[in-house]
């Protein structure tokens, strides 16, 4: 019954089906990815003052628990001690109904910053702005890094 070029029409049906369904408003939204923006200050907690400067170089850890399953990444501060990292959520993630926690950690002591702590842990947990841009890999979710705070090491 069916002829090789009826089967293929029927699968461009499904593609453009399947390619259209997500648009719907309605429907969550598949995310590949979490955009991590922010900026490390050379301070005595990291975060903003007005006469301190940007932290460059320095390794910056961002995990995230992301329904059931956890993630880790790491950023180099760019220039001005910029963050701008993306996490790759590897199975994805439904917009507003997948549970989503992050943090920004950054190990003390960092070089070229006598302001901070030399021992303990910076971390900062990442603000999920809801905003949504197109990654290489799907859509990615935008989050900011929130306030640092000093978490001192356990002895
Ligand atoms: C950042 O730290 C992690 C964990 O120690 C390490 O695996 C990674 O290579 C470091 N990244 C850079 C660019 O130094
Ligand atoms: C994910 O991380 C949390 C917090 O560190 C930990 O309690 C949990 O066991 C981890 N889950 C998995 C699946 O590794």
């Amino acid at each position: 019954m069916a002829s090789p070029s009826s089967a293929a029409i029927f699968i461009l049906f499904l593609l453009s089906t399947a390619w259209l369904l997500p648009s719907e408003a309605q429907l969550p939204q598949l995310i590949k990815g979490i955009k991590v923006g922010g900026i490390l200050y050379c301070s005595p907690d990291g975060n903003y003052c007005p006469t301190c400067q940007g932290l460059v170089g320095v390794n910056v850890t961002i995990f995230c628990n992301i329904g059931s399953n956890n993630y880790t990444t790491y950023a180099l501060t760019g220039p001005d001690g910029i963050i701008d990292e993306v996490l790759d959520i590897v199975d994805g993630l439904l917009f507003g109904i997948t549970p989503i926690s992050c943090v920004a950690t950054v190990q003390l002591p960092v070089l070229n910053c006598a302001l901070l702590p030399t021992i303990g842990l910076l971390q900062a947990t990442l603000i999920i702005t809801g905003n949504l841009i197109s990654g290489l890999l799907g859509l990615l979710l935008k989050a900011v890094v929130g306030v640092f705070h000093l978490i001192s090491v356990i002895h």
